[in-house]
Formats: structure tokens, C-alpha cells, sequence
């Protein structure tokens, strides 16, 4: 079976206790379509959600600082470059530049006191080769 066509499979993201509810969010690397990008994932009444790190209006990183995305009231997604707003549970955009567009949504699942995330066809783990084993003499 080609490998884009078995489920994916969880990647462990961190300790579910690192993500205190409306706190600071945890940011991961990840292959969009083959490239560099960077995503998040952060407690928000009481369910951990995640989206790629890019805004709807332009494609940019939209933390303040690393891991802050939530506005001084920790109600919502708030892009740090234009002010775009977005809705934590669902990605959605509620307010400023984003239009009708919504953050892309990352599956995850907490489980055992760890938090995972599913890859999917678009958006992949960073993946390291090995490096080659040393060989040992005969
Ligand atoms: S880049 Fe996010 S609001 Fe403009």
C-alpha cells in the first residue's frame, strides 16, 4: 500500500501538563507540502486544539512572542501583524483581516497524560535521517 494512503500515525507532541488552559501555546515543526512550517497547539477550555502557524491574510507566523497567540484577555487568536482575530475552538476568523477564512486545523489528541498530533497528507513530521551506523570491525 502506498505510504500516503495507511493512517497516520501519532506524533508525540509533549507532556499534556505543559499546556496550562488559555497558556502559552506549544509551537512544532512541520512539513507543509514538502516545506519548512510551523505549527501550534494550546489549551483552550479545557480541550487542547492546533493549527498551523500561518494567518489567513498573509501567510505569515503569527505569535507575539514564541508560544503567545492569545490576546491580553486569553479570548482569542490574535494575530500579532495586522490584528487578524480568530476563534481558539474552532480556527475560525472573527474578526480584522482574515475575511471568512479560517486557521488550518491540526488533529490532536491528549491520552495518557501526553498530547499527540496526526499528520495528514499536506502536513508532515520533520523527519531526521539517521545518521549511518558505525560499522564495527570484523
Ligand atoms: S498577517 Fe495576520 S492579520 Fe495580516
Amino acid at each position: 500500500m502506498p505510504e500516503s494512503l495507511l493512517p497516520a500515525q501519532p506524533e508525540l507532541l509533549c507532556e499534556a501538563a505543559a499546556l496550562e488552559e488559555r497558556g502559552r501555546a506549544q509551537v512544532f515543526d512541520v512539513l507543509l507540502y514538502g516545506a519548512p512550517a510551523r505549527a501550534f497547539a494550546l489549551r483552550f477550555e479545557g480541550r487542547v486544539v492546533a493549527y498551523l502557524n500561518r494567518c489567513v491574510h498573509v501567510p505569515t507566523e503569527m505569535d507575539w512572542q514564541e508560544g503567545q497567540f492569545l490576546d491580553m484577555d486569553r479570548r482569542w487568536i490574535l494575530c500579532s501583524i495586522h490584528g487578524a482575530a480568530y476563534e481558539p475552538a474552532d480556527g475560525r476568523c472573527v474578526g480584522g483581516p482574515c475575511g471568512k477564512g479560517r486557521l488550518t486545523p491540526i488533529r490532536v489528541e491528549e491520552r495518557g497524560g501526553k498530547v499527540y498530533w496526526y499528520p495528514s497528507r499536506d502536513i508532515r513530521p520533520v523527519s531526521f535521517d539517521a545518521p549511518p551506523s558505525e560499522s564495527l570491525p570484523a
